[in-house]
């Protein structure tokens, strides 16, 4: 029986993945703050067959997420740990990013996400078997004047993954990173104006299990703009910077 556990499944992507995989003999375990949200995502998911077990928690508390990943890990061993759980931060007012906004998004998208990866990493290693998802996204590569700390965050778990990935792939444990562009979220809604190629989430899960069954390294989609955005990375940032007036001109003509 694949036991998957997803962090931030209480809403958009994450709630897309549990229900992509809620099938009969599948057991997810649900992780989010708000616990209404979360017991509606995991009736869904009940109903497709799966077996599903909920925990509410926020995943800063890192001893509360340590048990967690122990205690189910022990009831019975994680085939994939989604790491998906984050906020946006930023501020989509045109000013600059506060420094409480700053540190409450690393806190949850960076910490908040080794919390979950690095227990669940050190019982797949000794066990030599397991796979991890972290989610990123293409601002990693195209940082986000309106979200420097999300963009920062995500940026680091690119590097950390795929640092992570080379060590451990020898030993059984596969991690991929997942840089999505725009997806229809909640989250996704608060970034107003031009969001190109936008997915839904359900378009967005059903990218990611494939590439999470290929044990790719990189997940990143829509091919298009994921190819732009690793492109423009490598440009000099005077370059890089003219491209991003035009492309803040064409989102705020669009708001
Ligand atoms: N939407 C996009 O366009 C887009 C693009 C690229 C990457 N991503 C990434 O995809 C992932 C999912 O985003 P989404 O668009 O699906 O966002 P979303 O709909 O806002 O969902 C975020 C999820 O994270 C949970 N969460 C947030 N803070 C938490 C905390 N401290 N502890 C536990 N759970 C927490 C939320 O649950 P509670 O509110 O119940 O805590 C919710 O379930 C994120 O990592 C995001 O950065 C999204």
């Amino acid at each position: 029986m694949p036991r998957i556990l997803i962090t931030g499944a209480s809403s958009g992507i994450g709630a897309a993945l549990a229900r992509h995989y809620a099938v009969a003999g599948t057991s997810l375990v649900l992780v989010g703050r708000n616990a209404d949200r979360l017991e509606a995502e995991a009736q869904v998911c009940r109903a497709r067959g799966a077996a599903v077990e909920t925990a509410a928690l926020d995943t800063r508390d890192r001893d509360a997420v340590r048990a967690l990943v122990h205690a189910t890990d022990a009831a019975g061993p994680l085939d994939l740990v989604v790491v998906n759980a984050a906020v946006n931060g930023g501020n989509q007012r045109g000013e600059v990013e506060t420094e409480e906004t700053a540190f409450e998004t690393g806190d949850i998208n960076y910490t908040g996400s080794l919390n979950v990866m690095l227990p669940a990493l050190s019982l797949m290693l000794a066990r030599g078997r397991g796979q991890i998802a972290l989610m990123s996204s293409l601002a990693a590569y195209a940082p986000l004047p309106d979200a420097p700390a999300y963009s920062g965050a995500k940026a680091a778990l690119v590097a950390h993954g795929l640092a992570l990935r080379q060590k451990v792939g020898p030993r059984g444990v596969r991690i991929s990173v997942v840089t999505p562009g725009y997806v229809k979220t909640p989250m996704g809604g608060e970034l107003k104006g031009w969001r190109p190629l936008e997915v839904s989430a359900e378009q967005a899960a059903a990218v990611i299990a494939r590439g999470l069954a290929k044990n790719r390294d990189v997940i990143a989609f829509p091919f298009a703009l994921a190819a732009l955005a690793r492109t423009v990375l490598l440009l000099p940032e005077s370059v890089r910077r003219v491209g991003l007036y035009a492309f803040r001109f064409q989102r705020r003509k669009r708001r």
